[in-house]
């Protein structure tokens, strides 16, 4: 495979959400440093939206397996349950048992919440996929927002999903639920050729790169124009054209070989490319266990050093 070819242990860019290869932009790097923010302070429902690929399940596993062990996650990424099998997935998760009916199961469950809580312990449900779920399972989410102390959420809620989950959000009878939201965020693609430049040679590097120029230039140049930055689209064409310039014999990968597996996947640039806008500001803050915490700070520290804002909603 092409993999020896171009000096790599392993792939570097598959598809699935692996928190190995993640890559601090800045995007991502504030969001982690909100949901770290939220789910320390109690904050109960955080709501982080990003367009198709921006990467928020990489996200949710990189910091899932950085949580210290004072919190015990329910992670949930099938949104199509129904509200009974969403309480059951919920209470097996939760180690929550003796309950038949939903009222005994919220006994329980408000129990077992409180006696974590007066421990020092945090529970955290992370929904992935939320813009699937129906009203009716937001409407329960509504009704576990409740469970709290005089000072702070006992669950902390995370609701992630593309774009549409703000509109889901909008819905008039689901407007409790909104005025919950105590804290937004955004994943945002790579704003430009720079971090996709950075972006490409980290997963390179995390794949056992030897040499990082097997991009050009120019390459990347035309990578981040067919993509617009989206991290999946990135890897879809990366992976496609290391396997053409393999087949090719070609060592460094040039604009042209882009241009034509572009061409054949659909995504030859957009006309309108000029119109975009470019760079937005971002900042950083803090997150999790020590590991993680040192790790994201160091990803953060340019951006921290110039403006930290944390953007409670
Ligand atoms: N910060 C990052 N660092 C490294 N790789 C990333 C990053 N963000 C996204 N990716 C890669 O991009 C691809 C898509 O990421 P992911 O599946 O997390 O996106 P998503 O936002 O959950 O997409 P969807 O909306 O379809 O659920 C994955 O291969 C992932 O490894
Ligand atoms: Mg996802």
């Amino acid at each position: 495979m092409y993999a020896e070819f171009y000096g790599l242990k392993e792939l570097p860019f598959a598809l699935t959400p692996d928190p190995r290869f993640i890559y601090f932009t800045p995007s991502h790097t504030e969001v982690m440093a909100n949901l770290h923010y939220g789910i320390e302070s109690g904050k109960g429902l955080i709501v982080v939206t990003g367009e198709v690929g921006t990467g928020k399940t990489t996200i949710l596993r990189w910091i899932m397996q950085r949580l210290d062990r004072t919190v015990l996650v329910a992670y949930i990424f099938n949104p199509r349950l129904s509200v009974t099998e969403f309480y059951q997935h919920l209470a097996s998760l939760l180690d929550v048992q003796k309950w038949e009916t939903k009222p005994e199961l919220l006994v329980s469950l408000g129990q077992a919440l409180d006696s974590r809580h007066s421990r020092g312990l945090r529970t955290v449900l992370i929904i992935d996929e939320a813009q699937g779920l129906s009203p009716a399972v937001l409407e329960e989410i509504r009704l576990l927002s409740n469970f709290e102390s005089d000072t702070a959420k006992q669950l902390q809620i995370v609701l992630t999903g593309q774009p549409e989950l703000r509109s889901v959000l909008n819905y008039p009878d689901l407007r409790q639920l909104k005025q919950r939201v105590a804290l937004r965020c955004v994943i945002k693609a790579l704003p430009n050729v720079e971090e996709t430049d950075r972006y490409i040679t980290s997963r390179l590097l995390a794949s056992g790169a030897e040499r990082t120029d097997i991009f050009s230039r120019e390459a990347i140049d035309y990578i981040y124009r067919c993509t617009e930055g989206i991290p999946r689209n990135i890897n879809n064409i990366c992976d496609n054209v290391l396997l053409a310039g393999y087949a090719a014999g070609e060592l460094t990968i040039g604009r042209s070989i882009i241009e034509e597996v572009a061409e054949s996947f659909d995504m030859l640039p957009r006309l309108d490319w000029g119109l975009q806008t470019g760079e937005e500001n971002e900042s950083p803050a803090r997150i999790f266990s020590a590991a993680g915490r040192a790790e994201l700070w160091a990803a953060g520290e340019v951006e921290r050093s110039t403006n930290l804002s944390l953007s409670d909603v």
